[in-house]
């Protein structure tokens, strides 16, 4: 089919690559004119795992980039609207983005298409889009409206829009379920995963991608519910851990008890510094106002982002407490990114956590694998630098800090870590290690929900067995808390 994809970002450059991965011709639109320039000279945009193989293997053959909307969506059978939604002053979805494209598409449209909705929006956005193109001239009969949320992770985008858990098609008249469900027949059917080139899926059998398809109105509240359910999941292990760390139990041994019951499962249980990223934070509180629009107050959606900004702030009490005081400590600090395995600072929980850091005086120096160029505009000019390797970013510091969960700070070697260190301490943000290896390679070891692990005493040196004898003890979160 011929697909035009609005908006050339993260979700609209993944979404466009891989509908001609599985056989469509499309068209990727934006109108910033060095994002498009750059990515028909093979630039890539964005670390996002298969996506330069997939522009490699379709441009100029299935898939093109333009600048023109009006042009590119003339002959398109399907035009999916990706554009940003952020978030406005007063907390809702920003919708003026997806408006200035209905207002530009509105002339161009003819004939049969069906315009699809594919950021995150609020519940009825598909109405008032209808509304918007009809008022700015496109026939009624010429074209359909449908909602088509997206429920892809960074980092592993391509692989979540190939081998999706599902499919939501939020379609309110046979034309636009038939068009979507014909865009998706190769997952829905399973002919793509069959074909010898497709990108596989590492771990685990997969045949065929499950389809659900609602009305508009109820696509796009499950977009909204789902990322809010996710939020609060994460927000209530991390109020679990907190208590956990106060009363000497262990979270990791408590997830894994909840996790085990069907109803709950094991995934997204990971204690630590809190969610960030350009979608959690802001789709908390959008769908808040959406409730409060609807004369529905729905404070857990308010506790869920206070417990997530307040994670952040035991955080930097558990550093202070497990160094006495800030002012003049050198800290190292691995992770800049929100998540690992991305370079997207956005909303970050590190970025909060080094700039209150260094405001009360510490100074850092830290080591992220992709994000550090785009984290240096956020964080301070002033007591900061940047290192090359995590070691590098540990050598002469009074404390390491884990504070994004990449898959390579989990295989740090710790013994070269803590001969790195000035003193042996690593508080980690993203519970990366196991606390008795921790103590095995001579650390003090703090972490999120589990007991503080002090170091195997043979393993120090005088000064530092000093040191740890008077580390024995940090605050629990909880009395940190109380203290503030
Ligand atoms: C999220 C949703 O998962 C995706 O479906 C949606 O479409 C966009 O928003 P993403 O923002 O890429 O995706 O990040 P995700 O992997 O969900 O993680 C979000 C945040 O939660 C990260 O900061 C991560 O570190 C944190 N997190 C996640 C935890 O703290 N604990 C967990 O157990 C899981």
């Amino acid at each position: 089919m011929r697909i035009a994809v609005v908006g050339s970002g993260y979700v609209g450059l993944v979404s466009a690559a891989c509908f001609a991965e599985i056989g469509h011709n499309v068209v990727s639109i934006d109108n910033d004119p060095d994002k498009i320039t750059a990515l028909e000279r093979g630039e890539v945009p964005i670390h996002e795992l298969h996506l330069s193989e997939l522009l490699d293997r379709h441009h100029n053959h299935r898939l093109r980039f333009s600048t023109s909307l009006g042009d590119s969506i003339r002959d398109a059978e399907a035009i999916f609207i990706t554009v940003g939604t952020p978030q406005s002053e007063t907390g809702e979805a920003d919708l003026s983005y997806v408006e200035s494209v209905a207002r530009e598409m509105a002339s161009a449209l003819r004939g049969q298409q069906l315009v699809v909705e594919k950021s995150t929006v609020p519940v009825n956005t598909c109405d008032s889009l209808r509304r918007a193109l009809v008022l700015n001239g496109a026939p009624s009969q010429s074209f359909s409206v449908a909602s088509n949320p997206e429920f892809l992770r960074e980092g592993t985008a391509v692989v979540d829009f190939l081998y999706p858990d599902r499919i939501v098609i939020g379609a309110d008249d046979e034309f636009s379920r038939t068009v979507l469900s014909k865009i998706y027949a190769p997952l829905a059917n399973g002919t793509y995963y069959r074909q010898r080139e497709a990108i596989r899926l590492h771990n685990g059998v997969y045949d065929r991608a499950p389809i659900i398809v609602t009305n508009a109105k109820s696509a796009e509240l499950i977009k909204h519910a789902s990322n809010a359910f996710l939020a609060m999941k994460i927000s209530f292990i991390n109020a679990v851990a907190n208590i956990s760390e106060s009363v000497g139990a262990d979270i990791q041994q408590v997830c894994a008890g909840i996790g085990s019951d069907s109803r709950i499962g094991p995934k997204f249980l990971n204690a630590g510094i809190g969610y960030g990223g350009s979608c959690f934070p802001k789709d908390v509180q959008a769908f808040r106002m959406v409730s409060e629009q609807c004369n529905y107050e729905f404070g857990l959606l308010k506790e869920v982002t206070k417990i997530n900004t307040e994670q952040q702030r035991l955080f930097v009490k558990k550093v202070q407490s497990a160094l006495w005081t800030l002012r003049g400590k050198k800290l190292g600090v691995l992770g800049l990114a929100f998540k690992g395995e991305t370079d997207d600072v956005r909303e970050s929980p590190a970025i909060a956590i080094v700039n209150a850091l260094v405001k009360e005086g510490a100074t850092a120096r830290a080591y992220d694998p992709a994000a550090m160029r785009r984290a240096a505009d956020l964080l301070p000019k002033e007591g900061m630098t940047f290192a090359s390797n995590p070691y590098d970013a540990a050598v002469g510091c009074d404390a390491l800090l884990i504070l994004t969960e990449w898959r390579e700070f989990a295989a740090l070697d710790l013994e070269r870590v803590r001969r790195a260190l000035r003193h042996p301490i690593v508080v980690d943000g993203r519970n990366l290690f196991d606390p008795e290896k921790a103590s095995r390679a001579g650390l003090i070891y703090y972490s999120i929900g589990r007991p503080a692990c002090m170091p195997d005493r043979s393993l120090l040196t005088g000064q530092e067995e000093d040191y740890a004898a008077t580390s024995h003890r940090i605050e629990s979160p909880l009395s940190a808390g109380a203290t503030s």
